[in-house]
Protein backbone atom coordinates (compact mmCIF):
# COMPACT_ATOMS: atom_id res chain seq x y z
CA UNK A 1 0.00 0.00 0.00
CA UNK A 2 0.89 3.43 -0.33
CA UNK A 3 4.09 4.66 1.76
CA UNK A 4 2.28 6.36 4.70
CA UNK A 5 3.12 4.79 7.70
CA UNK A 6 -0.42 3.87 9.35
CA UNK A 7 -2.48 2.01 11.58
CA UNK A 8 -5.81 0.35 10.57
CA UNK A 9 -8.20 -1.38 13.37
CA UNK A 10 -11.00 -3.05 11.28
CA UNK A 11 -14.77 -1.95 12.70
CA UNK A 12 -16.54 -3.65 15.71
CA UNK A 13 -19.93 -2.32 14.29
CA UNK A 14 -21.00 -1.97 10.60
CA UNK A 15 -23.41 0.14 11.01
CA UNK A 16 -20.81 2.74 12.56
CA UNK A 17 -18.71 5.02 9.82
CA UNK A 18 -15.13 4.07 9.41
CA UNK A 19 -12.96 7.20 10.95
CA UNK A 20 -9.59 8.71 9.03
CA UNK A 21 -7.58 10.08 12.25
CA UNK A 22 -5.37 12.64 11.42
CA UNK A 23 -2.82 13.82 14.23
CA UNK A 24 -1.45 17.31 15.14
CA UNK A 25 2.28 18.25 14.74
CA UNK A 26 4.24 16.69 16.20
CA UNK A 27 1.94 13.30 16.51
CA UNK A 28 1.98 9.94 14.77
CA UNK A 29 -0.39 7.40 14.08
CA UNK A 30 -0.97 6.06 17.29
CA UNK A 31 -1.92 9.27 19.18
CA UNK A 32 -5.29 9.71 18.08
CA UNK A 33 -6.60 5.58 17.83
CA UNK A 34 -8.22 6.54 21.92
CA UNK A 35 -9.88 9.40 20.55
CA UNK A 36 -11.33 7.74 18.00
CA UNK A 37 -12.71 4.75 20.04
CA UNK A 38 -14.23 7.11 22.69
CA UNK A 39 -15.86 9.42 19.61
CA UNK A 40 -17.02 6.15 18.10
CA UNK A 41 -16.32 2.88 19.48
CA UNK A 42 -17.42 0.47 17.01
CA UNK A 43 -15.89 2.15 14.09
CA UNK A 44 -13.08 0.79 11.78
CA UNK A 45 -10.15 3.01 11.87
CA UNK A 46 -7.22 4.35 9.33
CA UNK A 47 -5.07 6.47 11.51
CA UNK A 48 -1.90 7.52 8.93
CA UNK A 49 1.15 8.92 10.32
CA UNK A 50 2.07 12.46 8.19
CA UNK A 51 4.87 12.32 6.15
CA UNK A 52 6.31 15.80 5.97
CA UNK A 53 8.89 16.30 9.04
CA UNK A 54 9.32 19.38 10.80
CA UNK A 55 12.72 19.33 13.17
CA UNK A 56 11.94 15.68 13.26
CA UNK A 57 8.35 16.17 14.12
CA UNK A 58 5.14 14.54 11.86
CA UNK A 59 3.22 16.48 9.82
CA UNK A 60 0.78 16.73 7.04
CA UNK A 61 1.95 19.50 5.21
CA UNK A 62 4.94 22.17 4.78
CA UNK A 63 4.55 25.32 6.85
CA UNK A 64 6.35 28.33 6.76
CA UNK A 65 6.00 29.89 9.81
CA UNK A 66 2.86 29.05 12.77
CA UNK A 67 -0.12 29.88 10.97
CA UNK A 68 1.39 30.40 7.32
CA UNK A 69 1.42 27.66 5.18
CA UNK A 70 3.27 26.56 2.56
CA UNK A 71 -0.22 26.27 0.13
CA UNK A 72 1.75 24.24 -2.72
CA UNK A 73 2.47 21.70 -0.65
CA UNK A 74 -0.99 22.02 0.95
CA UNK A 75 -2.48 21.13 -2.32
CA UNK A 76 0.17 18.01 -3.19
CA UNK A 77 0.08 16.53 0.73
CA UNK A 78 -3.74 16.71 0.75
CA UNK A 79 -3.18 14.96 -2.87
CA UNK A 80 -1.36 12.33 -2.04
CA UNK A 81 -3.56 11.53 1.52
CA UNK A 82 -6.61 11.96 -1.21
CA UNK A 83 -5.03 8.87 -2.93
CA UNK A 84 -3.73 7.08 0.31
CA UNK A 85 -7.53 7.02 1.16
CA UNK A 86 -8.48 5.39 -1.93
CA UNK A 87 -5.97 2.99 -1.75
CA UNK A 88 -7.12 2.21 1.71
CA UNK A 89 -10.32 1.89 1.02
CA UNK A 90 -9.26 -0.78 -1.56
CA UNK A 91 -7.30 -2.85 0.36
CA UNK A 92 -9.60 -2.66 3.79
CA UNK A 93 -12.42 -2.99 2.14
CA UNK A 94 -14.20 0.72 3.93
CA UNK A 95 -16.63 3.21 2.96
CA UNK A 96 -15.33 6.77 2.21
CA UNK A 97 -14.45 8.16 6.19
CA UNK A 98 -15.09 10.64 8.44
CA UNK A 99 -12.09 12.61 9.10
CA UNK A 100 -11.39 13.34 12.91
CA UNK A 101 -8.47 15.65 12.38
CA UNK A 102 -6.60 17.66 15.57
CA UNK A 103 -4.77 21.01 14.34
CA UNK A 104 -2.36 20.69 11.66
CA UNK A 105 -4.34 16.75 10.56
CA UNK A 106 -7.79 18.96 11.01
CA UNK A 107 -6.33 21.61 8.81
CA UNK A 108 -5.16 18.88 6.13
CA UNK A 109 -9.00 17.32 6.46
CA UNK A 110 -10.78 21.27 5.30
CA UNK A 111 -8.01 21.03 2.47
CA UNK A 112 -9.07 17.57 1.55
CA UNK A 113 -12.81 18.32 1.71
CA UNK A 114 -12.02 21.98 -0.91
CA UNK A 115 -9.71 20.24 -3.04
CA UNK A 116 -11.11 16.47 -3.22
CA UNK A 117 -14.63 16.46 -1.67
CA UNK A 118 -14.95 13.22 -2.43
CA UNK A 119 -12.73 11.53 -0.32
CA UNK A 120 -14.10 12.12 2.83
CA UNK A 121 -17.88 11.23 4.11
CA UNK A 122 -17.79 13.97 6.80
CA UNK A 123 -15.34 15.58 9.44
CA UNK A 124 -14.70 16.76 12.67
CA UNK A 125 -12.50 19.56 12.54
CA UNK A 126 -10.64 20.18 16.01
CA UNK A 127 -8.84 23.52 16.33
CA UNK A 128 -9.28 24.43 12.10
CA UNK A 129 -7.80 27.11 10.61
CA UNK A 130 -8.27 27.86 6.74
CA UNK A 131 -5.66 25.47 5.13
CA UNK A 132 -5.74 27.68 1.54
CA UNK A 133 -5.74 31.55 1.00
CA UNK A 134 -7.24 30.99 -2.38
CA UNK A 135 -10.31 27.95 -2.72
CA UNK A 136 -11.22 26.51 -5.03
CA UNK A 137 -8.31 25.78 -7.14
CA UNK A 138 -7.56 24.24 -10.31
CA UNK A 139 -8.53 20.82 -9.16
CA UNK A 140 -11.84 21.70 -9.60
CA UNK A 141 -13.68 24.45 -10.52
CA UNK A 142 -15.66 24.58 -7.32
CA UNK A 143 -15.93 22.16 -4.58
CA UNK A 144 -19.01 20.67 -4.18
CA UNK A 145 -19.38 19.13 -0.45
CA UNK A 146 -23.59 18.30 -1.73
CA UNK A 147 -24.19 18.35 1.90
CA UNK A 148 -21.69 16.96 3.72
CA UNK A 149 -21.50 17.20 7.57
CA UNK A 150 -18.91 19.48 9.10
CA UNK A 151 -18.03 19.37 12.65
CA UNK A 152 -15.94 22.48 13.08
CA UNK A 153 -14.68 22.89 17.09
CA UNK A 154 -12.82 26.32 17.72
CA UNK A 155 -11.63 27.29 20.97
CA UNK A 156 -12.54 30.26 22.13
CA UNK A 157 -8.65 31.37 23.58
CA UNK A 158 -6.83 29.41 21.37
CA UNK A 159 -3.51 31.21 20.73
CA UNK A 160 -3.22 29.79 17.69
CA UNK A 161 -6.46 29.85 15.65
CA UNK A 162 -7.96 33.23 15.81
CA UNK A 163 -11.86 33.46 16.14
CA UNK A 164 -11.73 35.62 12.87
CA UNK A 165 -10.11 32.77 10.63
CA UNK A 166 -12.59 29.53 12.30
CA UNK A 167 -15.18 31.77 11.45
CA UNK A 168 -14.17 32.14 7.91
CA UNK A 169 -13.23 28.12 7.44
CA UNK A 170 -17.01 27.84 8.25
CA UNK A 171 -18.12 30.47 5.84
CA UNK A 172 -15.85 28.65 2.99
CA UNK A 173 -17.09 25.07 4.10
CA UNK A 174 -20.95 26.02 4.24
CA UNK A 175 -20.40 28.15 0.67
CA UNK A 176 -18.99 24.72 -0.85
CA UNK A 177 -21.71 23.42 0.23
CA UNK A 178 -21.17 21.58 3.65
CA UNK A 179 -23.48 21.13 6.21
CA UNK A 180 -21.23 23.02 9.29
CA UNK A 181 -21.87 22.71 12.90
CA UNK A 182 -19.46 25.05 14.30
CA UNK A 183 -19.22 25.36 18.02
CA UNK A 184 -16.58 28.09 20.12
CA UNK A 185 -15.43 25.92 23.45
CA UNK A 186 -14.48 27.61 26.30
CA UNK A 187 -10.96 26.38 25.35
CA UNK A 188 -7.61 26.72 24.16
CA UNK A 189 -5.71 24.93 21.73
CA UNK A 190 -5.89 21.83 23.73
CA UNK A 191 -8.29 19.35 23.50
CA UNK A 192 -11.00 19.30 26.16
CA UNK A 193 -13.49 16.83 27.58
CA UNK A 194 -16.36 19.20 25.73
CA UNK A 195 -14.54 18.25 22.48
CA UNK A 196 -14.79 14.47 22.87
CA UNK A 197 -18.33 14.68 23.95
CA UNK A 198 -20.05 16.86 21.09
CA UNK A 199 -18.17 14.81 18.68
CA UNK A 200 -19.44 11.34 19.67
CA UNK A 201 -22.93 12.93 20.16
CA UNK A 202 -22.30 14.66 16.53
CA UNK A 203 -21.06 10.84 15.19
CA UNK A 204 -24.16 9.40 16.42
CA UNK A 205 -26.17 11.72 15.03
CA UNK A 206 -25.01 11.60 11.56
CA UNK A 207 -24.48 7.84 11.63
CA UNK A 208 -28.18 7.48 13.03
CA UNK A 209 -29.23 9.64 9.83
CA UNK A 210 -26.89 7.16 7.15
CA UNK A 211 -28.67 3.98 8.43
C1 LIG B 1 -0.62 24.06 11.31
O1 LIG B 1 0.56 24.25 11.08
O2 LIG B 1 -1.33 23.26 10.69
C2 LIG B 1 -1.19 24.89 12.41
O3 LIG B 1 -0.32 25.91 12.73
C3 LIG B 1 -1.52 24.07 13.58
C4 LIG B 1 -0.32 23.38 14.13
O4 LIG B 1 0.04 22.32 13.64
O5 LIG B 1 0.27 23.88 15.11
Amino acid sequence: MTDFIHRFEPARDAGSPPLLLLHGTGGDENDLLGLGQMISPGSALLSPRGRVLEHGMPRFFRRLAEGVFDEEDVRRRARELGDFVAEARRHYGIAAPVAIGFSNGANIAAALLLLKPDVLAGAVLLRAMVPLSDPPNTDQAKPELGGKPVLLLSGQADPIVPSSNSAKLAALLSDAGARVDHNVLPAGHQLSQADVTLARKWIGNISAKAA
